[in-house]
């Protein structure tokens, strides 16, 4: 099947609805463009689950907080179509901003609160409600049977998980694993803002997640160990500025104290030059 490009929501609906009606299952990657490995990988994934697979690509203005990069935001429309046909995804929606916020201001937002007000979003505020607003607007323009997020923004997935959960969405979340660079970095739109020396420095914060990882596989249980480890693995690059480095609960993201028996995840943020980069890992049993 060839690529289609859609701009508006008429043209989605209307081949999305032929789709369905020849009994294809509808798999959906939102994405905000440029696009790398690791969005190629959840449009593979997409495929492989799905008979027809849609892909947005909308940079969304109402999750950047006044100083964020929104402007400046990497735009690169001619190969990210590459990258959608290389994957095998059937559809390319890619709205303008008056596509998907009709004129005049909106009045009608998503909040998660609790899952939305701590990390990315107590450093970012008003973020996973511009997340959840349009995710669960584009779920609404694709109506996908499946669809496909990575891992590496551990807490937006939890936020739509609970969204769709509570919303009763008739959509089914799969989370990806995070897609790395071979020398750990997490694959990341942001990477491109760094400079050489920093895409190196970059590298301690999968650097400190390993080293929380085999710390807990060699039997510590302590939480506040690891987060040393993360801390000061972080804090030893001099080009790296720690936002935030926690062990917490991988479906609360409460705290914790005593790691036995609890399915927990290492969060980590930190800015190194101009980008903000952030990381996560499950942590062994
Ligand atoms: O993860 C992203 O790229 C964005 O937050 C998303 C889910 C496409 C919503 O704009």
């Amino acid at each position: 099947m060839s690529l289609t490009i859609a701009e508006s929501i008429e043209a989605v609906r209307s081949q999305v609805a032929v789709a369905k009606a020849a009994g294809l299952s509808v798999g959906f990657v939102p994405t905000m463009g440029a696009l790398h490995r690791g969005h190629a990988t959840l449009v593979e994934e997409a495929t492989k689950a799905c008979d027809y697979v849609v892909v947005s690509i909308f940079v969304n203005p109402t999750q950047f907080g006044p100083n964020e990069d929104f402007s400046r935001y990497p735009r690169t429309f001619v190969a990210d179509r590459a990258v959608c046909e290389e994957a095998g995804a059937d559809l390319i929606f890619l709205p303008d901003v008056a596509t998907m916020y009709p004129p005049g201001p909106p009045a009608t937002f998503v909040e998660v609160p609790g899952l939305s007000d701590v990390f990315e979003g107590a450093i970012r505020p008003g973020h996973f409600r511009g997340v959840a607003t349009v995710v669960l607007k584009l779920f609404g323009i694709v109506c996908p049977n499946l669809a496909f997020f990575g891992q590496k923004d551990f807490q937006q997935q939890l936020v739509l998980r609970r969204m769709v959960t509570d919303l009763n969405f008739p959509v089914q979340l799969v989370t990806v694993p995070t897609v790395r660079e071979d020398d750990g970095l997490a694959m990341s739109s942001r990477n491109r803002y760094l400079s050489a020396e920093e895409r190196q420095a970059a590298r301690v914060l999968s650097q400190a997640l390993r080293l929380a990882e085999d710390a807990v596989r060699s039997g510590e249980r302590s939480a506040d160990r690891v987060r040393q480890i993360l801390a000061s693995t972080v804090q030893s690059e001099r080009l790296a500025t720690l936002d935030y480095g926690d062990v917490v609960d991988a479906l609360t993201l409460e705290p914790l104290t005593d790691l036995t028996g609890r399915r927990a995840v290492a969060l980590l943020a930190a800015r190194v030059g101009p980008a903000r980069l952030i990381d996560n890992a499950i942590l062994p049993d």
